[in-house]
């Protein structure tokens, strides 16, 4: 198989990890939040959110082990060699220029991630069926859905990057 092969393999699966991931974020705030406030659901949101979440946050690191490994292969698909990255002219090239922010921004993601997903969206929904009025169930509530919102635009950022070092 031509080494070209492997790269637009590599570059496809980096790209549809990418869709997935975002378009997860998307579905969930545009589909799965407003139809949870249904009165059908009032006793079940918590119930649904964890169901929901532990499913999507299970899937979404894998995405991002993916989105790493993809993007190292479609550097060396570009041409570019591996002790290269680690070099102080690749920084300061054009696709560095580009790069680094991306990589900012994805440990920044994958920081929130780990507080979201290990950290106050569990507790949120353990506490949105047991204690629904409790001043701590709000909280957390709030620190998990801005966490989370964070998150999406911090994805939708990403994307300018991608979109910029492709396009030198
Ligand atoms: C370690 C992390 C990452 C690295 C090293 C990396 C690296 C790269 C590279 C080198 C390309 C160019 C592919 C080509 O040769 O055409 C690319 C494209 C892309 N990346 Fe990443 N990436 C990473 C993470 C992510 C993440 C988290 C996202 C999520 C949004 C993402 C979304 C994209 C998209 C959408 C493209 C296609 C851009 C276009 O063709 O216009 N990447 N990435």
């Amino acid at each position: 198989m031509s080494h070209a092969f492997w790269y637009y393999v590599s570059v496809y699966v980096h790209l549809l990890s990418a869709v997935f991931w975002i378009g997860g974020m998307l579905f969930t705030v545009a589909v799965l939040v407003p139809a949870s406030r249904h009165k059908a659901l009032a006793q079940k949101r918590g119930t649904l959110f964890r169901l929901i979440g532990e499913k999507f946050s299970r899937i979404s690191w894998i995405l991002f082990i993916v989105l790493l490994v993809t993007g190292v292969t479609n550097l060396l698909g570009r041409g570019f060699t591996f002790q290269q990255l680690f070099t102080s002219s690749f920084w300061q090239g054009s696709m560095g220029y580009w790069l680094r922010p991306k990589l900012y921004l994805f440990g920044a993601v994958l920081v929130l991630s780990g507080i979201h997903d290990f950290y106050a969206g569990p507790k949120a929904a353990r506490l949105m069926d047991n204690k629904p009025e409790d001043r701590k169930t709000r909280k957390f509530r709030i620190i998990s859905s801005w966490v989370g919102r964070i998150n999406f635009l911090l994805g939708l950022l990403i994307l300018y990057y991608a979109m910029r070092l492709t396009r030198l």
